[in-house]
């Protein structure tokens, strides 16, 4: 196959350093934590790992080539030079974004043009605004990066949630979330507030080893080195494990519990998910060993007001207390003073964009 090259796959920023772990865990060759991902060497089946098989990645790029360039001609004869046929196909669409930054070159739409001519002269293929491939040119401090986008949609989008609720958890930072509460798929999940299930059926995956982009497309399969043979062994690869516990979901809301079961279904997690319709003060502790709570409630300006905002926080700390007992607790809210109005014996983790808002994960031992 090709030599190796580098791999950027991009992390939510405050997620780096949970992303390398999982790369690292996942057999993947010395990765580096940079804003905004990680970085590592591989080749082209890598990349279709990576895709297929981490959980916290939110796109994964593959920078094919790297050069110098001080102007537009010479961006222009460079680019030509490239084996865009060793990467790209004739008769698929594609896209080109550029951006610059501190270089010489400082027009980014010019940028991209000369791209694309090479593309379109010497290889042939098609430009289309909408193409679900991308390859993107990054100059800067005068040094060319291209790179393609190997992911298409964004690998939070497993491929099997068809209901959404009113503030969704991205799959790729549930999964980074469960990560740093030390969750590894060998304890039971539960969250009282679900939503459409984000957590519960990214807890219940984990625990089942299965591959988060199982049953989900990607732009590399349209790439003129895709090789469908090898790509379907190593999706045939992942073996199920039967997880030892059960994964619980629980909101007030009736609408939501029924996108739950809709989704898990489509996941291929239902049988070992329950989701059940309680307000967060008549939830019940599941029979059997404690595990981790994980919860987003309701938060800031995105959903309910201050003081109803309060009730419920207050309500979910009364419940851990009182019936969860051995059970260590996540919760991921914007406001050091929602957190307290739990009265849990919380530590916080760093800020995390989200929404447009910041995130922390508040943490609990386990409870007493
Ligand atoms: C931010 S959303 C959770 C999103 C979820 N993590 C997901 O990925 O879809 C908050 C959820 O809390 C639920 N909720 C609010 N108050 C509640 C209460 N007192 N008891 C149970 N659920 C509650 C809402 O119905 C909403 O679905």
């Amino acid at each position: 196959m090709s030599d190796p090259f580098e791999v950027f796959l991009m992390a939510p920023p405050g997620f780096e350093t949970v992303l390398a772990d999982e790369v690292r865990e996942k057999g993947f060759a010395d990765p580096k934590t940079v804003p905004g991902g990680v970085t590592m060497q591989g080749d082209w089946p890598d990349v279709w790992r990576a895709n297929l098989q981490l959980r916290g990645a939110g796109r994964v790029l593959a920078r094919f080539a790297e050069f110098r360039t001080m102007h537009l001609a010479q961006l222009d004869k460079r680019s030509r030079k490239l084996d865009w046929a060793s990467i790209l196909r004739k008769d698929v669409p594609v896209r080109v974004e550029a951006t610059c930054r501190k270089s010489r070159i400082y027009h980014a739409k010019a940028a991209q043009q000369r791209v694309e001519r090479a593309i379109t002269e010497e290889l042939g293929a098609p430009l289309a605004s909408d193409a679900a491939l991308t390859v993107r040119v990054r100059i800067e401090d005068d040094m060319c990066t291209l790179s393609l986008d190997t992911s298409g949609e964004p690998l939070h989008k497993r491929g099997h949630k068809a209901a959404v609720g009113k503030a969704p958890m991205r799959e790729s930072m549930a999964a980074m979330f469960l990560r740093q509460c030390g969750y590894t798929g060998t304890e039971p999940v539960l969250d009282p507030m679900c939503g459409s299930g984000t957590f519960v059926i990214e807890a219940a995956e984990i625990a089942a080893g299965l591959y988060p982009g199982r049953t989900r497309r990607f732009a590399f399969e349209d790439l003129a080195n895709f090789d469908r043979v090898a790509w379907d062994a190593m999706k045939a690869g992942n073996t199920l494990v039967q997880p030892a516990n059960r994964f619980y979901g629980s909101d007030r809301d009736a609408g939501a519990i029924q996108s739950c079961i809709a989704n898990a279904d489509r996941a291929g997690v239902a049988e070992w998910t329950e989701f059940t319709h309680a307000a967060v003060s008549d939830l019940q502790r599941p029979e059997g060993p404690p595990g981790l709570v994980i919860v987003n409630p309701p938060y800031g300006t995105r959903i309910g007001n201050k003081k109803l905002l309060y009730a419920i926080y207050g309500a979910f700390g009364q419940t851990m207390k009182e019936r969860f007992s051995g059970w260590r607790v996540g919760m991921i809210t914007t406001e050091a003073g929602l957190a307290k109005t739990t009265g849990l014996p919380f530590t916080s983790g760093p800020p995390i964009p989200h929404g447009g808002l910041k995130v922390r994960l508040f943490q609990t031992p386990r409870l007493r």
